[in-house]
């Protein structure tokens, strides 16, 4: 981050490294009726002081979110909260976490991992989710599991975020074409619309691939299902022109703000999704 030009290109996904950056960049999306998430990167803590200060850091933007009157919810990886070293404490930083999503009027999201950690998150979401209500989970459309995962979770009424997800998989876990990923994430999306329909839970479509979404939306039009019932999720400096225009069309839009040092596997993450993005970065580092 000391290099004007490293500066230059993390910051079109990335408003800055402090929460503060992150909340300025969500105050500037509010009066576009665009909410925010906001997560500080860093995965695989070890060590339970570690995961206690990471519990902390984030009671406290709890509080500053709510200082600030934004429309800002928290999202977490479980690893952060010390998932390798003691499941049993992730799940009490968890509570607490939930707790305090109450008690200022917010949202605690839960993102899953690679596949080794979805039997754990999943357990992790039962206990929260059964004591607290507004807390959500990412579930990843490429997992061959995740039709029966999301049958398994419809009794908690859940706030589920469908992504198409980003690791690297086997096979035989995981759909290695894109096309089959895609059509599972249109299916298992209809199939979410379908249940909120009949008044369970609460979908949400995390994706910024515009023909998924418009027929995600063209199916929950035909369900009669009303735009608040249903949510768009986006990331920070991905397709902002289309976060724009769909919450200028009424829908609920939120956006995925990341800020935190260890930005650098993330950072890479986004580049592999889109090689397009190696161009921007080679202008970064050479233009001003
Ligand atoms: P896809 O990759 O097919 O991209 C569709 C189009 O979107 C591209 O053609 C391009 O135009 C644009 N686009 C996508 N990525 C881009 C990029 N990096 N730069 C520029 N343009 C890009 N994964 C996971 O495993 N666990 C999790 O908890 C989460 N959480 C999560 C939250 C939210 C809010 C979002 C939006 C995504 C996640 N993900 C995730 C990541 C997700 O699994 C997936 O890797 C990315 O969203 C990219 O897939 P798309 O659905 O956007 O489609």
């Amino acid at each position: 981050m000391r290099r004007p030009f490293a500066r230059r290109a993390v910051k079109r996904f990335m408003p800055g490294e402090e929460l503060a950056d992150a909340l300025a960049a969500a105050e500037a999306l509010a009066p576009a009726h665009i909410g925010s998430i906001v997560t500080r990167l860093g995965e695989t803590l070890t060590g339970e002081s570690q995961g206690d200060a990471v519990r902390d850091h984030y009671l406290a933007a709890f509080d500053d979110i709510r200082a600030r009157g934004l429309p800002t919810v928290v999202s977490i990886k479980p690893t952060q909260l010390g998932l390798d070293h003691s499941a049993d404490s992730c799940r009490d930083h968890l509570e607490v976490l939930a707790r305090k999503a109450v008690e200022t009027g917010s949202q605690l999201w839960i993102d899953m991992e690679d596949s080794s950690y979805v039997d754990r998150t999943l357990a992790l979401y039962r206990h929260v989710k059964s004591r607290y209500e507004p807390v959500g989970i990412a579930i990843q459309a490429y997992l061959r599991r995740t039709p029966q995962d999301i049958e398994s979770l419809m009794d908690l009424n859940p706030m589920i975020r469908l992504v198409k997800g980003a690791y690297a998989e086997p096979p035989h876990v995981a759909f290695p074409s894109k096309r089959d990923v895609d059509l599972a994430f249109v299916s298992l999306g209809g199939r979410l619309l379908e249940a909120a329909q009949r008044g369970v839970g609460r979908p949400i479509l995390g994706t910024h691939d515009m023909s998924i979404v418009r027929q995600i939306v063209g199916r929950a039009a035909a369900l009669k299902l009303p735009r608040d019932r249903f949510e768009i999720h986006m990331l920070y400096g991905i397709r902002s022109a289309d976060q724009r225009s769909l919450a200028a069309d009424g829908h609920a839009v939120r956006c995925l703000i990341s800020y935190g040092a260890q930005w650098f596997p993330w950072y890479m993450r986004r580049l592999a999704e889109r090689p397009a993005n190696i161009w921007f970065v080679m202008r970064s580092t050479f233009m001003r």
